[in-house]
């Protein structure tokens, strides 16, 4: 498979402009985003490297740092975790509040900021220093220490994110949240505002592809079945009320963010993430899904 020629001809074949979205402004610091960013990287286990455009130029990962707070958090509690939140997809928008009220707080599944803001307080409970470790950990899962925090992407939307304060207000209402609410959201707002680039997203989602153990060090982060379940709701839930279409078209297990990344794993593979910062109307990059959906139709590989 000459996955460098499949790409070269996705860019050049894509007429980018013709694609719709919008780039987020909700919160404003990410409006600033030039729209025609765009870039592309595979890492393949077998093959190495392969890349289009802005590859190497850091985005706001927002939503997609969930998944690694849901990798960091999973070992700790086992599967006692499921007691706090759920694992269906929930088809409503990523920050809607309904089924909260009528599910008794307990959030659909860990990828809705609800669900993430579960893993949050959990991760506030056990961790001596919350953001710190787990920054260390996402450098430790990326191998690169140079990732961090954009302060002023968290501060903006502490300021704008009124919808996570009312999720964290009535999940605590319900007692599922330990901690105080303003602990939960600041933790919340610093790690959706990490920084990476394509390539470092794709080098880490390798994990998921290496069933738990990371692709360089060989360390065993999750056992096999953790890797197996949090992939499954990578499937079902990564998407938010569009899992179902992405599933559809592409084929592959894979998550978005408001910051137009969207990385997907071919288990036993490879990751791929795509940047392009206009998003459709359920926040998930246009641009971003067109190129993996053709990616899995011109390589005929997916998970089905
Ligand atoms: O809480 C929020 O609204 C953002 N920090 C993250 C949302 C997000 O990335 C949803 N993804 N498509």
């Amino acid at each position: 498979m000459d996955y460098q020629k499949i790409l070269n001809e996705i860019d050049s074949e894509l007429d980018k402009g013709k694609f719709g979205g919008k780039v987020a402004d909700y919160i404003p610091e990410l409006a600033d985003v030039k729209e025609d960013c765009f870039g592309i990287h595979l890492c393949s286990l077998e093959k190495g490297n392969f890349a289009i455009g802005q590859n190497e130029q850091r985005f706001s990962i927002q939503s997609i740092s969930k998944v690694f707070a849901l990798t960091m958090a999973y070992p700790m509690l086992g599967e006692k975790l499921w007691k706090r939140v759920g694992v269906e997809p929930s088809g409503n928008p990523f920050n809607s509040l309904v089924q909260l009220e009528y599910e008794s707080g307990i959030p659909r599944n860990p990828l809705i900021n609800a669900g993430a803001l579960v893993i949050c307080d959990i991760l506030i409970s056990k961790l001596q220093n919350p953001k710190q470790e787990f920054l260390e950990f996402v450098q430790k899962l990326s191998g690169n220490p140079g990732i961090g925090f954009n302060k002023k992407v968290a501060e903006s939307e502490k300021e704008t994110g009124y919808r996570n304060v009312a999720l964290a207000s009535l999940m605590k209402s319900f007692g599922n949240i330990e901690n105080l609410v303003e602990d939960v959201l600041d933790f919340y707002f610093y790690m959706c505002s990490i920084e990476m680039s394509c390539k470092e997203l794709s080098q880490t989602f390798l994990l998921y592809a290496n069933h738990g153990k990371h692709f360089v060090t060989g360390e065993r982060i999750l056992n096999a079945s953790q890797s197996k379940r949090l992939s499954a709701i990578l499937l079902t839930c990564g998407f938010y009320d569009q899992a179902g279409e992405f599933t559809f078209k592409v084929g592959l297990p894979g998550k978005s963010g408001v910051g137009g990344g969207i990385v997907a794993v071919f288990p036993e593979h490879y990751s791929v993430a795509v940047w392009s910062p206009k998003l459709n109307k359920a926040g998930n990059s246009v641009l971003g899904m067109e190129v993996l959906e053709r990616l899995t139709t011109k390589t005929g590989l997916s998970i089905f």
